[in-house]
């Protein structure tokens, strides 16, 4: 049913493991994030098509998508994965500048590449969008409180698109990892889940039925309880 692929975020840690895992499983997919070395060194292990991308400019988000869609023929599927928490600070201790950054990555650059797969998916009736929120978006963690903001405005944009996607044969899942074990943060959480663990468990979700949408899915390393 799903044949192409977009993910951005994927020259590392999930969108990485995803891009490898939706290759081995035959999907054409198309791989984005800033670094040229760690993207060719990705086309050189799977055969995936890409570009790089600085997701915080608007110009070269909807850019993206186009060179997505020129490439694949047409996007099937959007994966909005690039995000990034910068610092951790309480409120107090931020910046505007911070803040600005933030949402320019983990909630502006979602909406830009969202709205431009509507403008594609919706008149051909086919489609899914799949947005990478967090836990934070509903844990409200203080010393990251930008970042889990940005991700609470993901989620509720994610749900606007369910609603604007999904009457006309599209499928919109929100979805909220726990903690997962990858470059996002400075120090190893071996304790937390396998990037190859998660890029599996979403890849699962394009092989359900077409009468079954997954809208939200909270998933977690088995030592979180909430
Ligand atoms: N790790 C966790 O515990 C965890 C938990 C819940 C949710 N998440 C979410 O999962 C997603 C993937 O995170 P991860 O853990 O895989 O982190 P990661 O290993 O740090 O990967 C982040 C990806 O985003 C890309 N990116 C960062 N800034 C960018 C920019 N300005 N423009 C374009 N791409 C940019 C990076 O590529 P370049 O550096 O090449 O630009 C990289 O491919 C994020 O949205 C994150 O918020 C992570």
């Amino acid at each position: 049913m799903y044949k192409t692929v977009l993910v951005t975020g994927a020259t590392s840690g999930i969108g990485l493991a995803l891009v490898h895992d939706l290759c081995r499983r035959g999907y054409r997919v198309y791989a984005t994030g800033r670094s040229q070395e760690a993207l060719t060194a990705l086309q050189a292990e799977t055969d995936c098509l890409g570009s790089t991308a600085d997701l915080t400019d608007p110009t070269q988000a909807v850019a993206l998508y186009a060179a997505a869609e020129a490439a694949l023929g047409q996007v099937d599927v959007l994966i909005n994965n690039a995000g990034a928490n910068h610092r951790k600070a309480l409120l107090a201790d931020t910046t505007l500048e911070e803040f600005e950054l933030q949402y320019a990555l983990n909630l502006r650059a979602p909406y830009l590449l969202g709205r431009e797969a509507l403008k594609a998916m919706v008149p051909r009736g086919h489609g899914y969008i799949i947005n990478v929120v967090s836990t934070c978006a509903l844990r409200h963690p203080s010393p990251m409180g930008i970042y889990a903001t940005m991700k609470s405005g993901l989620a509720s944009l994610s749900q606007v698109m369910m609603k604007e996607g999904q009457p006309h044969g599209l499928k919109v899942s929100t979805l909220y990892p726990g903690g997962v074990d990858t470059p996002f943060r400075s120090e190893a959480k071996p304790y937390y889940m396998l990037p190859d663990s998660v890029a599996t468990t979403i890849a699962t979700l394009l092989t359900l039925p077409p009468d079954v949408i997954v809208h939200e899915m909270t998933f977690r390393p088995p030592f979180e309880l909430e």
